[in-house]
Formats: structure tokens, sequence, C-alpha cells
């Protein structure tokens, strides 16, 4: 039997890390970056920047990022290549979009069929000029200019790449950039503007939506950044502990902002022992210990109203729901169609192998739980989906490994510590 034991401190947050190289490269002069999350996702953004001009070196324990002002970009030789990466392709569209520069975007299989229109939908608008491949999609052509119009924006979807994007492009235009959120998401880039000092509002308004206003163009200046730990490469590990009989983990320095760890709130509610202990605010971001420990956990049903929270969470969801008892209902799933995989569709085809009653109505999931062992291989398909390739690794430790995953590889695109981390735990006994 193997289980988790110990404490290791999680590699740096994958959002926060593309942001402190994207806010380090448009403010005016040096910026020191620790703990930055040395992923294929942000190494795309690190490259980008390089290829935008800005100067940035790799030292033993940090990177220095030498930024150019949010008018600084210099325009690039060769295309951008976002790789896997949906966060570097958006972010740094609405980056670009206020220079006065034309880029060619690109990105591998799988981002190259994942929705750019969303985007550039809003800075067209604001006077982008935006060539996309079939009206949506990657390899994409961008004009930017200097000149884009100050405009009031109302976010259709719950996305934070999209509101970073109008964001971005707001830093380097002239005059009021509103934005209005329905649904909260995540709000990395609004606490890293208001570490960095960026002269900018947000307010409740009556009708519970949240209005964020910029007053550009804005000169940064830097300041060092600690990236966090990431909660969502926790997660992993929190349900490795939930799930596996004799497990105790303790995981430090974890990002617990509300907007990340909505998934805590869903595994407390099934029964799992998690207990968090906030010990500083860093950056702008609280962060804390999260202790983990096997649990009898129950299904519960999950409202749509969470999925804007619980976005990336829902694949390692899904294996803590498999081992819950009873049924656990995760409703409003549709956004996970659009990320590296279908990921609806990636979480059904592989627990249905493994043998458990799992339903998909349109955009929910019903995952009943069973009593399952597994007498030969069963091979796990991944899609390249670095969540999905990271959650059956976990739902592995109760199976003695005899899930074979496809792609492991992937995993390097948010968390290439992953493996090493999970060794490190593991317990036979
Ligand atoms: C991210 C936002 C989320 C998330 C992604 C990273 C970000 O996407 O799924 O992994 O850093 O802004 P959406 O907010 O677009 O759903």
């Amino acid at each position: 039997m193997l289980k988790l034991k110990g404490s290791i401190k999680i590699s740096g947050d994958k959002s926060i890390s593309h942001r402190a190289l994207i806010f380090s490269a448009m403010a005016t002069g040096k910026t020191k970056i620790t703990n930055l999350l040395e992923s294929d996702d942000v190494m795309r953004t690190l490259n980008i920047l390089k290829e935008l001009g800005i100067k940035i070196i790799k030292n033993k324990q940090s990177w220095t990022v030498y930024g150019n002002g949010t008018n600084g970009f210099i325009e690039p030789n060769k295309v951008l290549n976002c790789g896997n990466s949906g966060t570097t392709a958006r972010l740094m569209l609405g980056a670009v979009s206020s220079n006065p520069i034309k880029c060619t975007f690109i990105g591998d299989k799988s981002l190259s069929k994942r929705s750019m229109s969303r985007v550039t939908k809003y800075l067209e608008k604001i006077g982008a000029e935006i060539d996309l491949t079939k009206k949506d999609y990657l390899p994409l052509t961008i004009r930017g200019n200097d000149n884009l119009l100050p405009m009031k924006h109302e976010m259709e979807k719950a996305s934070a790449q999209i509101k970073s994007a109008i964001i971005l492009a707001g830093l380097n235009i002239k005059g009021k950039t509103r934005i209005i959120e329905k649904t909260n998401t995540r709000d990395h880039t609004e606490k890293l503007m208001k570490y960095l000092n960026i002269d900018f509002h947000i307010r409740k308004l009556k009708n519970n939506n949240t209005e964020i206003e910029l007053n550009g163009p804005y000169e940064i200046t830097p300041k060092n950044i600690q990236v966090v730990s990431d909660p969502s490469s926790a997660s992993f590990f929190i349900v490795g502990a939930l799930i596996s009989p004799g497990s105790k983990v303790t995981l430090r320095n974890i990002m617990i902002n509300p907007r990340r760890i909505a998934f805590l709130k869903i595994l407390k509610k099934m029964g799992g022992k998690i207990k968090i202990k906030k010990s500083k605010t860093i950056c702008g971001e609280d962060v804390g210990d999260i202790t983990a420990e096997y649990s009898s956990l129950k299904g519960i049903n999950i409202p749509s109203k969470m999925s804007a929270l619980l976005i990336d969470e829902y694949p390692i969801l899904s294996v803590a729901a498999s081992q819950a008892k009873g049924k656990t209902t995760m409703k409003g799933l549709s956004e996970l169609r659009h990320k590296e995989s279908d990921r609806i569709k990636s979480i059904v085809i592989n627990l249905k192998k493994i043998g458990y009653n799992i339903i998909n109505k349109k955009d929910d999931l019903i995952i009943q739980n069973k009593k399952i062992k597994i007498k030969k291989k069963i091979n796990i398909k991944t899609y390249d989906d670095h969540r999905i390739a990271m959650s059956f690794s976990i739902l592995n430790i109760i199976y003695k490994n005899q899930l074979v995953i496809d792609n492991k590889n992937c995993i390097s695109i948010s968390y290439p510590d992953f493996t090493s981390h999970l060794k490190k735990l593991l317990v036979k006994y």
C-alpha cells in the first residue's frame, strides 16, 4: 500500500509567475523575481518578452527583468510561440495591443484549437487590428497602436485571462478603461497592481458587479516580486492525502487567496480534514500552511456559481469524488471544454475506463462512488493535458501504479517538480 506523508514547499504559482514577468517588463527599470515557476508555460511568456526586446537574466536564485515601460515593446523579428499556454497568448495579446507594433502569435496543436476571439473582440473594439485564423484561432497577427480608445467593457465570460488582457492594454491607454465583471474571477492582476502602487480603482456596484477602473497611461516603478506557491499544484497532494489511508501532508507557504482556494471549501464540505494556517502576506497575496489527512469523504452537490473559482481543480475534484461515498454532482462546467483538453471528456473517458459510474449531462457531471479493484493495468489518456496527467497520477496512489499514464511529459507545462515532489511524499507500508 502507498500513502503520502511529510511536508514540502510547492513550486511558484503559474498565474502570478506570468504576471510577475509581464508587469516587470512593462515597468520602467529593474525587477528581481524570486520563486518564479520555471515551467514550460511560464517560459513561453518569458521568451516572448525577450523577443519583444526585454532583457531578462537568470541568476542563481532569481530572475532579473529590465522593463522598458508600458509602451516599450519593440517589433519582434520572429513569430511569438505560445506553445500550450493560453495565459501567455491571452495576456500577451493585451500587453502588445497598445504598442505600435505588428506581432504574429502561434501555438501548439491544442492551443490552436482554443478560442482567441474571446480576447481579441475587446481589443478590436478599442482599435487594435487583428487577423485570426478562421475568425477565432491562432496563428493570428495583431497590429497594435498607442492610440487605443479608453472604453467601458462588460465581461461576457467569467475569465481572468480576458479581464487581465484588457487591463494590460489599459496600462498604456490615455484615459479611463473600465471593466465590469459580473462573476468574480482570480484577481492576481489587481493584487499585483496594488502591490506595484499603480493608481487604479476597484468598486463593488449596487447590482453586485465589480468595476475595475484604470486611468492611463501609467509609468510603473519597479518593485521586486516574490512568487508565492501555487494552490492549484498543492491541490493534487491535498486530494492524494485525503484519499489514501494513513496519509498526512503539510504544504508550506501556499497562496490562500480566496479566489483560488474554493476547492478547499468543497473538499472540507465533502468531509476532508484540512487545516489552513495563515502566516503572512507576500507581494499582496496571503499565504499559509495547509495540512490535509486521510478522511472518509462523502459526495456533495457543487453548484455552477462556484465554477469560475474551481476552474482548474475539477479534474482533481473528480478524483476525490470517485472516492467519496455516494454521489457528487458538478454543475455548469461549460468552460472546461475550452481548456488544454476538453476536460469534461478527459475526466469521463478515464474514470469510465477504470470502471466508475460517471454521467455527463450537457455541462454537468455526476460521479457515483464505487469500490473498484484493478486486476490489470489500465491506460489513461491524458490528451497531453497536464492537469489530467497529475490527477490520475494521484489516483494511482490507491491503485499502486496500475494506471498507465500515456504522457507524463506534459506535467512540465505547469509543475515540472510534480513527480519528484510526489516521490518525496510517497511512503510504502
Ligand atoms: C488563468 C485563468 C484561468 C485558468 C488558467 C490561468 C490566469 O483561465 O484556467 O489556468 O492566469 O488568468 P480563465 O480565467 O480564462 O478561465
